[in-house]
């Protein structure tokens, strides 16, 4: 049999494996560390869930309006960059609607006969959150169409010409998905979610707001200032927030008397590596690598995850997105190329050409584009 068929990007000189981001300190990823206080810090009213104003709106709107009408919530689909909320966001609907949440994840879903049982095992009412929803198998996803249009499954009994299928009722559920690419989600699935929200970064004040809920809850002392400094490098994302309160906790109890002001964070976070917007070396090596190897671009994303070593994927759904947000990187159709801006930060000259490209690119949208 011949190898599984290797996108471009996934080959490379030297056999190196390539780069999936996790051990860096910004990283939206979830990682290990973030476990310790994360039951504790993740709100779990959608009162106490700061900022995504439009998102809350929306979802406490058809909360209200269901739970009126008595019945269950409609389907519902977050999709943003990781790290912003949609798992939280998961939990929080379930607890407001008063009813059990069941969690799962597109991988974690072999066959149809996984996800068959998971859904006749449901309860009237209950929240089934499916992570990851991009990544359910096709033939498995079948099985969601008439699940989540008529609360129904229909499953095959026996073999060859004997073979017959049987409907089986569910009770009526509310399927949550979550995913980070709403491209690579098919039309028939996408169809069926009566609510399509999208969570962006959050704005400072948002971020501000956050680092100073988690430091209330976590018990460290803070100051405004000291909020406002980490939450300026935490890219608009409450995960990488939350992770750089601690280390700069930690560096505050260590060489300082405790209190994280503005001075504090700081020194923290630049021996952390994170500069002055939240950037670590391997954002500033992809722009570099735009610039010098393929000058300013465009360059397609494949070959600079090949020129980087870093995954395609994790360019796409980590380092890119909070890079077009600064406006430092630029999606176009001919591909990825860096904004003047990118070059000031970077500390270099801007060449003309760059200016042209960059006023003259078409910009794709930041997330809808697989
Ligand atoms: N609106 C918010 N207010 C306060 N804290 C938040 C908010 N959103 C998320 N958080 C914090 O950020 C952490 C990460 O959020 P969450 O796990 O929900 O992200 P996610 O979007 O599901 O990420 P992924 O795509 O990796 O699954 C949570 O544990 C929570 O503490
Ligand atoms: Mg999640």
């Amino acid at each position: 049999m011949m190898g599984q068929q290797q996108r471009p990007g996934a080959m490379r000189q030297g056999g190196a494996e390539p780069d999936s981001g996790e051990h860096r300190v910004v990283t939206p990823r979830a990682r290990t560390e973030d476990a310790s206080g994360e039951r504790s810090l993740r709100p779990k009213r959608l009162a106490e869930y700061v900022g995504q104003d439009r998102v809350k709106t929306h979802l406490g709107i058809i909360i209200e309006a269901a739970k009126a009408r008595n019945e269950p919530l409609d389907h519902v689909l977050l999709y943003g960059p990781p790290g912003l909320g949609k798992t939280t966001l998961a939990s929080i609907v379930a607890a407001e609607m008063n009813v059990s949440l069941r969690i799962t994840a597109g991988p974690a879903i072999e066959r149809q006969g996984d996800l068959v049982s998971i859904l006749t095992n449901l309860k009237s009412g209950d929240v089934l959150f499916i992570d990851e929803i991009h990544r359910l198998n096709r033939v498995i996803e079948e099985v969601l169409y008439p699940a989540m249009e008529d609360f129904a499954v229909d499953i095959v009994i026996g073999k060859g010409p004997a073979a017959r299928t049987m409907r089986i009722n569910l009770p009526r559920f509310t399927l949550v998905g979550a995913t980070t690419r709403l491209a690579l989600l098919t039309g028939p699935l996408r169809d069926r979610f009566g609510a399509v929200l999208r969570l962006d970064f959050y704005d400072l004040e948002a971020m501000c707001e956050i680092v100073a809920r988690s430091a209330r809850i976590l018990e460290v002392e803070l100051a405004d200032e000291g909020a406002r400094a980490v939450a300026l490098r935490s890219r608009g994302t409450p995960r990488v927030a939350n992770r750089l309160l601690k280390r700069v906790r930690d560096f505050a109890e260590v060489r300082r008397e405790g209190v994280i002001t503005a001075e504090v964070a700081d020194d923290a976070l630049t021996m952390l590596d994170v500069d002055a917007l939240g950037l670590d070396d391997t954002d500033r090596r992809i722009l570099r690598s735009i610039v010098d190897k393929f000058d300013g671009g465009p360059v397609g994303v494949d070959t600079l995850a090949a020129a980087t070593s870093e995954e395609t994927d994790t360019i796409m759904d980590v380092y890119e997105p909070y890079l077009i947000q600064l406006g430092f990187l630029q999606r176009t159709p001919r591909g990825r190329i860096a904004t003047p801006r990118a070059y000031a930060h970077l500390g270099l000259a801007v060449p003309a050409h760059a200016t042209a490209l960059a006023s003259g690119a078409v910009q794709t949208t930041l997330l809808d584009d697989a």
